[in-house]
């Protein structure tokens, strides 16, 4: 496999970073992690909705080696200050503990917990440096880093699960079950699952992926991650915990009524659930809030599929904007910078529709842009974002994306 410059450039910052920190990676491997874009739906995969996204070549890189010790030793080059997370195997700090708060070694205690919870008996450690340049909340840099952490372990240890869905759900458990963050599985499956140039289509009442072509004649476009410079707090601290607590509590509630749902997404016929705005908009409002976002969202969805199978990427970005404006008045969970953004974006020709991306309140929001207009977007949010959002006037940054696979090893990189 040829190496690309930008893989090349990060393998020799991973060089420099294993002599600084004294970690031996020589002969080993790099595997390489994607960031993901979700084109619909939105806060749906906990709500039990079909899913379609891509991988964006923001990445991951973890170069490792196994080092024949049961010991792991990590560094990481965006958390320097965190120094080598060193450990054996099978002893890690209690999920959810305050040891684990504050450092990013949370994820490989995570991963080597969950591991072991699953009945993999791993002895071979690994000596390994992190480098990535994902931005924070909204492309699953979490996801991305769970799931190389537990791909390379598994791999240095001879261990091949042929069940990707199986992966994915391990990725979650780290970050629910250890570190206590309520992520649902769409950041591990446009991941894991990510083909180049295609988009993915997950159907989870038949825990189905299907690769979707984008159709001959489409526009050129790019999709374009607009970051706030905002810091995003875990899932856990945020609105997302509030969201999923009140779509559950409404199933709840329809379930006492006698309603046939096991999730929002089970609400899809138009009667239905105007019978059930009717029932409930005066004593639950809000519920019936995000119940609307989710409804709607959903029956744009196949829209949606059809337009990009026929290379329609106008109607794309058309509902990539409704599902936003969605997230923003009715499920409510969008934030001042994020809407700002779009805002901005809103305003440019040739930006074909803008939302937020992710867990919300804070982050990144996105845009899918004619391939010409991408710079007289970058000029727009230069202006604009500055003198919206002062605070975050040095830390805003623009993200031109390409769609690329999910998972990548480089064998014979580290000579
Ligand atoms: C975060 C979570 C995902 C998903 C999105 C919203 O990225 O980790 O599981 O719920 O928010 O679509």
């Amino acid at each position: 496999m040829e190496i690309t410059p930008r893989d090349e450039a990060a393998v020799d910052r991973i060089r420099q970073l294993s002599e600084q920190a004294g970690v031996n990676i020589s002969g080993g491997k790099v595997r390489r992690t994607s960031s993901r874009f979700c084109l619909s739906v939105e806060h749906g995969d906990y709500n039990g909705t079909e899913l379609f996204g891509v991988g964006t070549d923001r990445f991951i890189w973890l170069a490792y080696r196994p080092n024949g010790s049961g010991k792991v030793r990590l560094f990481s080059g965006n958390f320097p200050n965190d120094g080598v997370i060193e450990f054996a195997l099978g002893e890690v700090p209690e999920p959810k503990s305050e040891a684990i708060a504050n450092t990013w070694g949370r994820f490989p205690y995570g991963v080597e917990y969950v591991l072991r919870r699953e009945g993999f008996e791993l002895k071979e450690g690994i000596d390994g440096v992190v480098y990535g340049d994902i931005p924070g909340g909204g492309m699953s840099r979490s996801a991305s880093l769970s799931l190389n952490l537990i791909l390379s372990l598994l791999d240095a240890n001879g261990i091949e699960v042929e069940d990707k869905f199986k992966i994915v759900g391990m990725a979650q458990a780290v970050e629910n079950d250890y570190i206590g963050s309520p992520c649902g599985q769409l950041d591990q499956i446009m991941i894991l699952f990510a083909r180049e140039n295609m988009g993915t289509h997950y159907d989870p009442k038949h825990r189905r992926v299907d690769y979707v072509e984008l159709g001959a004649g489409a526009t050129d476009f790019r999709i374009v991650v607009l970051d706030t410079g905002t810091v995003r707090p875990g899932l856990e601290k945020s609105t997302y915990k509030i969201r999923r607590a009140e779509c559950e509590k409404l199933v709840s509630l329809l379930q006492n009524d006698g309603y046939d749902v096991s999730c929002l997404a089970d609400i899809k016929d138009k009667e239905v659930y105007e019978k059930i705005t009717g029932q409930f908009n005066g004593s639950h409002g809000d519920l019936c809030d995000r119940l609307k976002y989710v409804f709607g969202a959903q029956q744009r969805f196949y829209e949606m599929l059809d337009a990009w199978k026929a290379g329609e990427v106008e109607t794309v970005g058309r509902i990539f904007r409704e599902d936003g404006i969605g997230l923003r008045d009715d499920y409510k969970i969008s934030g001042p910078e994020l809407e700002a953004m779009c805002d901005i974006a809103r305003t440019v020709p040739g930006v074909l529709g803008e939302r937020m991306l992710g867990g919300g309140d804070k982050g990144a929001s996105g845009a899918l842009v004619e391939a010409g207009s991408v710079d007289k977007l970058k000029a727009a949010v230069d202006t604009g974002y500055p003198e919206k959002c002062p605070k975050y006037k040095d830390k805003y940054a623009v993200h031109v994306c390409k769609v690329v696979e999910g998972v990548r090893v480089y064998d014979n990189l580290l000579g």
